[in-house]
Order: C-alpha cells, then structure tokens, then sequence
C-alpha cells in the first residue's frame, strides 16, 4: 500500500484526520496524505493539514459556485489523483453521480452503530442528541464504505462505548471519539491493503 494517495475530506474539529496522520507520521499507514478538503471556510481540520505540512483546500459553497459546486469538486478531487477518499467527519451529502465515480474507494465514518442513527439529518452531535434520547445503552462508531443511499454502504468495522446515565451529547461524541480514531485507522489499512471482500453489507476480511 506504499505510495497510495489518501484524500481527506473534513469540516470540524478534524480529530479523526489527526488520527489518519498520526498513523502515517508513525509508520502504521504506509501511504501519502494527499491532502486534506474541507467545505469550511475554516476549519481544525484545515488548520490540522497546513500544521502538519499537509495540502490544504477549502471550498465552501457560495453563491457563485451553488449552480456547480459537486461538478467543480469532482475537478478538485479528481486533480488530487486519490487512491482512496475518507471522509472524516464531513457534512455535506454527495449527489449519487458523484459517488458513482468512486465506486468502494469512498469510505466514511459515523458516530453511531450503523444502521441505527444514520441517514439524512444524522451527523454530529445530533446523532448522540437522538442517541441519548432513545434510551440505548450501546453506541459506537461504523467505518463504511459509502454508496449513494446515506450511511447504508457495506460496513467495514464497528466499535462500540457504553451510553452513561449522565452522558451529555458532548462527553458521548468525546467517548465515542476515542474508539473512533483506532477504528478509522484500522479501516483505512484494511481497504489500503486489499484484503477484503464485500458480501452484502458486510465486508469480510482477516481478523
Ligand atoms: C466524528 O465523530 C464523525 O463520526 C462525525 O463527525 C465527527 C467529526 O469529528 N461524522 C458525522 O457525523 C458524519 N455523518 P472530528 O472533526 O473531530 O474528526
């Protein structure tokens, strides 16, 4: 997997993107950053990338680019030459033509134990709002691949965290996020190095 080209695509805090970097920075990835796009003007995870000597582009949507915001960030992605693209905490949902173009070379991670949480409206903090508020004592986090129809592609990975009786949507995400980062980086070295096949909605591979 040396030499494979990873593309980030972030919006927040960009934890999960400093997991992704600690591991190449610490020889658990072999493969090169190519860079990391955000849809915010500004970002941590922008900051995280030019931190970290990491390419760093921002494209919000404005009124001149709403018309073809997806068609001129296909241009972009498509410029980056990614051998695989992780979303890592990003919010914006891709038209079905534009995930088309990467067919299980998209993968995405959600804080939630897919299929429970997920789809349009979930994300963020609202996901551990609506978690709380169901009374589950289970949640966690999903790597998966992504497909048009939102947080219902193939799942590479799970971890789950206990939901405690005085768990705020802010302290679940920080739990939830420490699994989180492990996971992403194990999904990610999984995908990179090939090893796996996709049965249904499960993706199999070597423990
Ligand atoms: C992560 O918990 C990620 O699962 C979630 O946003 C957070 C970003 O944190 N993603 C979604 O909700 C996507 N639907 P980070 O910026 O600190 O990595």
């Amino acid at each position: 997997m040396a030499g494979k080209r990873i593309v980030v695509l972030a919006s927040g805090e960009g934890t999960n993107f400093q997991a992704l970097i600690d591991a190449v920075a610490g020889g658990k990835l072999s493969a090169t950053l190519a860079a990391l796009v955000s849809d915010r003007k500004e970002c941590g995870a922008l900051e995280r990338a030019k931190r970290n000597g990491i390419k760093a582009i921002s494209f919000p949507r404005t009124p001149s680019n709403r018309g073809n915001y997806f068609e001129e960030f296909l241009a972009i992605i498509d410029g980056l030459k990614p051998d695989l693209i992780v979303l890592a905490g990003f919010m914006k949902i891709f038209p079905d033509w534009f995930i088309l173009k990467f067919p299980m070379k998209i993968i995405n991670t959600h804080p939630s134990l897919l299929p429970c949480f997920g789809g349009t409206g979930f994300y963020g903090l609202h996901v551990h709002e609506r978690v709380i508020e169901s009374g589950a004592r289970i949640s966690g986090c999903t790597a998966h691949f992504v497909i048009p129809a939102v947080d219902a592609g193939p799942i590479i990975l799970q971890r789950s965290v206990a939901v405690e009786d005085n768990d705020t949507p802010e302290s679940l995400s920080e739990r939830v996020k420490e699994v989180e980062h492990e996971a992403l980086v194990e999904a990610v070295y999984i995908v990179l190095q090939g090893n796996y096949r996709i049965s249904g909605k499960r993706v199999l591979h070597p423990e």
